[in-house]
C-alpha cells in the first residue's frame, strides 16, 4: 500500500453503510500510510443525477464535516474535494476516449441509476470520471464497499488498456473491502444500505429519530407475536448487532432470540446502546466542527494543493504519453 485513493459523493447524509464499509478503513489506513491516504468529496459524482444547485455546496462542506467527524485527521491524510483539482476532469475526457462504450452500458449501478433518473451522458461516464481520480494519483489500493467493485475492475482495465496503448503509466489498482462489513443492510432489509433507497441509519442523525426508524424496521417475519420463536441469523437487526454490539450482548440476543426469550422491542433497544456508544463520538466532534467551520475549509484548501501537485504532475506525463502537443514548448524560454 503506497498511495491509496477513495472517494464519497456528497447527495446526503452519510450513513452507517458509508461509515462501516469505508471511512472507518480510510481511519485505519490513514495511520498506516498517512498523507498519501487520499479522500476525495466528489462533487462531480453527485452532479451525473439532478441536483439541486442550493444545496451542492453544503452537501460537500456537510460530508468533509462528517468524514472528519468520524475520524479522518486531515493534519495525517489528504481530504479534499474533486472539483477544486480540475485535472480529474481532464484525465476522465483523456480515459473516455479510450473506454469502448459496451464496458460502460453493462455497469450494474448504471443500469440500477438509469431505472431512477433520465440518463445523462454523465450518468454512463460515472465509472470513467472514478478511473480518472484513482489513476491520477496512481493509487495502488482502493477501500471501499461491494458495491463499487466492478468500478475498480473497469479501473484496472482503464490502466491497463492505456499502459499497453501509449505508455506505462499507471498501477492497476485493487479493491480492499473490509469483509465484515462489505454491504451493510438498509433498514427495510431489503438490500444494501443506500442514501438513494431512503433505508439510512444516518452517521449524524439524531438518537429520538434514529430510534423511530429503528422501532419500526422489519426483522424475523415469524415473529407476528412476542412469544413466537425467531431466526437472528436472516433479521436485519442482528446483523446490526454484529457491527456494533459486545460479545456479550451479541450471545445474549442469538440464544434469546431463538427461543422467544427477548421480544424484537428489547432487542433494538439493546442495539441501540452499541450503536449509539459509536454514533455518539462522532457525533460530539461533528458538533465541534460545526462551530469551528474553519477546521474544515483549512482541511479543503490544504488537501487541494497537494492533490493538485500531483495532479499536474500526472497529466505532464499523460498529455506527452498520447501525443498532445505542449503548450510550454511553443515559446522557448
Ligand atoms: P458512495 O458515495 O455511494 O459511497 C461511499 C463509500 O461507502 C460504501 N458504501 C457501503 N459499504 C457497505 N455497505 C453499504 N450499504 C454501503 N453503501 C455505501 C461505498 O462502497 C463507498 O466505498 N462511486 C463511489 C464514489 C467514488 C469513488 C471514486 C470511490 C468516486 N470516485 C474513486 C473510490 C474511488 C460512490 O458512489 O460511493
Amino acid at each position: 500500500m503506497k498511495t491509496v485513493f477513495s472517494g464519497i459523493q456528497p447527495t446526503g447524509e452519510i450513513h452507517i453503510g458509508n461509515y462501516l464499509g469505508a471511512i472507518r478503513n480510510w481511519v485505519r489506513i490513514g495511520d498506516q500510510i498517512g498523507q498519501n491516504a487520499i479522500f476525495c468529496i466528489v462533487d462531480y459524482h453527485a452532479i451525473t443525477i439532478p441536483h439541486a444547485r442550493e444545496d451542492l455546496a453544503r452537501l460537500t462542506f456537510d460530508a468533509a464535516l462528517a468524514n472528519m467527524a468520524a475520524g479522518l485527521d486531515p493534519n495525517k491524510i489528504t481530504l479534499f474535494a474533486q472539483s477544486h483539482v480540475p485535472e480529474h476532469m481532464e484525465l476522465s475526457w483523456i480515459f473516455t476516449t479510450q473506454t469502448p462504450l459496451g464496458n460502460l452500458e453493462g455497469m450494474t449501478q448504471f443500469k440500477d441509476k438509469s431505472e431512477q433518473h433520465s440518463v445523462l451522458a454523465g450518468l454512463l461516464m460515472y465509472p470513467v470520471l472514478q478511473a480518472a481520480d484513482i489513476l491520477l494519483y496512481k493509487a495502488d489500493t482502493v477501500p471501499v464497499g461491494e458495491d463499487q467493485v466492478q468500478h475498480i475492475e473497469l479501473t484496472r482495465e482503464v490502466a491497463r488498456r492505456f499502459n499497453a496503448r501509449f505508455a506505462p503509466i499507471f498501477p492497476e489498482p485493487k479493491a480492499s473491502i473490509d469483509q465484515s462489513a462489505a454491504r451493510v443492510p438498509g433498514l427495510d432489509g431489503a438490500g444494501k444500505m443506500s442514501k438513494s433507497k431512503n433505508n439510512t441509519i444516518g452517521v449524524l442523525e439524531d438518537q429520538k429519530t434514529i430510534w423511530e426508524n429503528l422501532r419500526v424496521a422489519p426483522t424475523d417475519p415469524a415473529r407476528v407475536r412476542r412469544s413466537d420463536p425467531g431466526n437472528p441469523d436472516i433479521c436485519t437487526i442482528f446483523t446490526y448487532h454484529k457491527l456494533f454490539s459486545d460479545l456479550e450482548t451479541l450471545q445474549m440476543v442469538n440464544t434469546e432470540c431463538r427461543v422467544a426469550g427477548i421480544g424484537c422491542v428489547d432487542c433494538k433497544k439493546k442495539l441501540m446502546e452499541g450503536l449509539m456508544g459509536t454514533l455518539e463520538p462522532i457525533q460530539e466532534r461533528a458538533a465541534h466542527l460545526r462551530s469551528h467551520p474553519s477546521e474544515v475549509t483549512d482541511a479543503l484548501v490544504s488537501g487541494a494543493e497537494r492533490c493538485s501537485k500531483i495532479a499536474k504532475e500526472t497529466m505532464l506525463e499523460v498529455r506527452e504519453a498520447i501525443g498532445l502537443l505542449p503548450r510550454n514548448s511553443l515559446r522557448p524560454a
